[in-house]
């Protein structure tokens, strides 16, 4: 696969965040049409921090899922250079919680700056932030140094151009690699007219790349209009909420489609993805604009699930399909669930196995199996590097061997459990043996067998001392 560098934010037309509108078939479908950046919703740092990563293996997709089984976030590998997570957030150390989460599976964080509803703004999130520059920086430099991904922000603008100016300055020294700035006042509405002169004023202000918001009203009607508004502005970039959420085709360089193909096509992606009914819903409601009370908008508003809501749109067939396809891939990952079945999660070889000490004698373990197979294969001694999550604090363990990766998509309680699990993957990936008693004899459980007998303790003596941790030869790297 061709490596793909850090997601740059300079000449670029990016899909806005949107609440309830911005879910992952909105964003491919920004992203079909051209769109080059797609934001997903704002999502609250403290619930995202309590939410679990899990591999959906029926939709293909990697999920948050919140402890009520709720999916906060669902993203996909064909978004995975492209996706920007927006958070709600008003503390530094919750907000890298949530960005390390999440860092492996999206293109770069943003920090929203600009939303002015009460349930942001009373946590001090949102607009509140931006009379708060000192937590803002405080935020954004924690973030910054500790994620590998770039970060951004997006603010709205301040009472003066100077007031503007200084902040945005002050946040271009936080180490940030771009800037959104929605050209409207805190109080003012949608309906206002976007100050682009404040816009020009902050992207002649700073040297990294501005994206320039707020055009959708008046501006932004096709998509020629994005390059008018971008040069009105002086930025570099411009982000579409409304006019893409009307019409998401704007993003492409081909004539609007008519807005009954873009609703088709974006409740196939609702369906494909199991989209949150509620949500597909308010989505389709958006683009019907003023039909919604036509006899189409009124099946859209009183359908409950996307089953009615695909019959409002004569899809009843492609949801059929779909239903039936998803099952025989639930019944089939059913009848082959071993655990030792590799899946691919990203460049990750990953397989659900458990480090369990019984099932080896003692002072022999997996990752001691590795690095001696390691040294034999004249390989680079493998590397582990662990994470631990915060809602249970449990670890989970990548080893590098040969330039591949390996990881239990099991978490373990200990740091030396998950660094052996990773381990295991990676012996049973190979086929090389791992030191399990009962496992065909090695060299190397011969020659440790023999230690133990001469220092009193036999196989089934250390058996039953199956607390006993790590051999103390291991070379820990990580
Ligand atoms: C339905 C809806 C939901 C929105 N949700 C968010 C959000 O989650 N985060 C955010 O930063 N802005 C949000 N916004 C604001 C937009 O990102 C954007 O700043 C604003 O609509 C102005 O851009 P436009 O003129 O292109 O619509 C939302 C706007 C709409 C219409």
């Amino acid at each position: 696969m061709m490596a793909v560098g850090r997601l740059t934010f300079s000449n670029i037309t990016a899909l806005a965040p949107m609440v309830r509108v911005g879910t992952l078939p909105m964003r491919l479908l920004a992203l079909d049409y051209g769109a080059d950046v797609v934001y997903c919703e704002e999502l609250i740092d403290i619930k995202m921090a309590q939410c679990q990563r899990v591999l959906n293996e029926v939709l293909e997709t990697v999920d948050f899922v919140a402890p009520d089984d709720r999916v906060m976030f669902r993203t996909c590998e064909r978004e995975r250079d492209r996706v920007v997570f927006q958070m709600g957030t008003a503390d530094p150390d919750r907000a890298l919680t949530v960005a390390q989460l999440v860092e492996k599976d999206v293109a770069a964080i943003d920090v929203n700056m600009g939303c002015p509803k009460e349930y942001s703004t009373k946590g001090g999130m949102g607009v509140a932030l931006l009379s708060d520059p000192d937590r803002i920086e405080a935020i954004l430099k924690k973030l910054v140094t500790g994620v590998s991904i770039p970060v951004t922000c997006k603010i709205r603008i301040l009472p003066t151009m100077e007031e503007t100016v200084n902040l945005v300055q002050k946040i271009e020294k936080t180490g940030v690699a771009a800037i959104a700035v929605h050209g409207r006042f805190k109080e003012e509405r949608p309906r206002h007219p976007v100050h682009c002169d404040y816009i020009q004023a902050v992207a002649q202000a700073v040297s990294i790349p501005v994206i320039a918001n707020g055009g959708s009203s008046d501006l932004v009607k096709t998509n020629a209009d994005i390059d008018e508004f971008r040069k009105l502005t002086g930025a570099s970039s411009v982000m579409l909420a409304r006019a893409a959420m009307w019409n998401a085709s704007i993003f492409s360089k081909q004539e609007l489609l008519p807005v009954e193909k873009v609703m088709e096509e974006y409740l196939k992606y609702a369906i494909r993805y199991d989209n949150n009914a509620f949500n597909t819903k308010y989505c389709l409601c958006q683009m019907l604009r003023d039909k919604v009370e036509s006899p189409l908008g009124k099946q859209v508003q009183a359908a409950q699930t996307n089953a009615e809501i695909s019959e409002a749109y004569g899809l009843q067939e492609f949801y059929q399909h779909t239903q039936e396809q998803q099952q025989a891939k639930r019944d089939s990952l059913q009848t082959s669930s071993q655990p030792d079945r590799p899946i691919m999660d990203g460049d990750v070889t990953t397989m659900a196995v458990k480090f369990e000490r019984r099932e080896y004698p003692p002072q022999i373990t997996p990752k001691m199996f590795l690095l001696e197979w390691s040294r034999k294969e004249k390989l680079e001694q493998p590397l582990y590097e662990t994470v631990q999550r915060s809602q249970d604090r449990a670890f989970q363990s990548t080893v590098t061997v040969a330039e591949k990766k390996y990881r239990s998509s099991l978490w373990e309680k200990s740091k030396k459990f998950a660094e052996q699990a990773a381990a295991i993957v990676c012996l049973r990936f190979l086929g090389i043996p791992e030191g399990r008693i009962g496992e065909e004899d090695s060299g190397l459980v011969c020659k440790r067998k023999r230690e133990g007998k001469m220092n009193g303790t036999t196989e089934e003596g250390g058996s039953k001392k199956r607390h006993v941790v790590d051999v103390p030869q291991e070379t820990e790297t990580s």
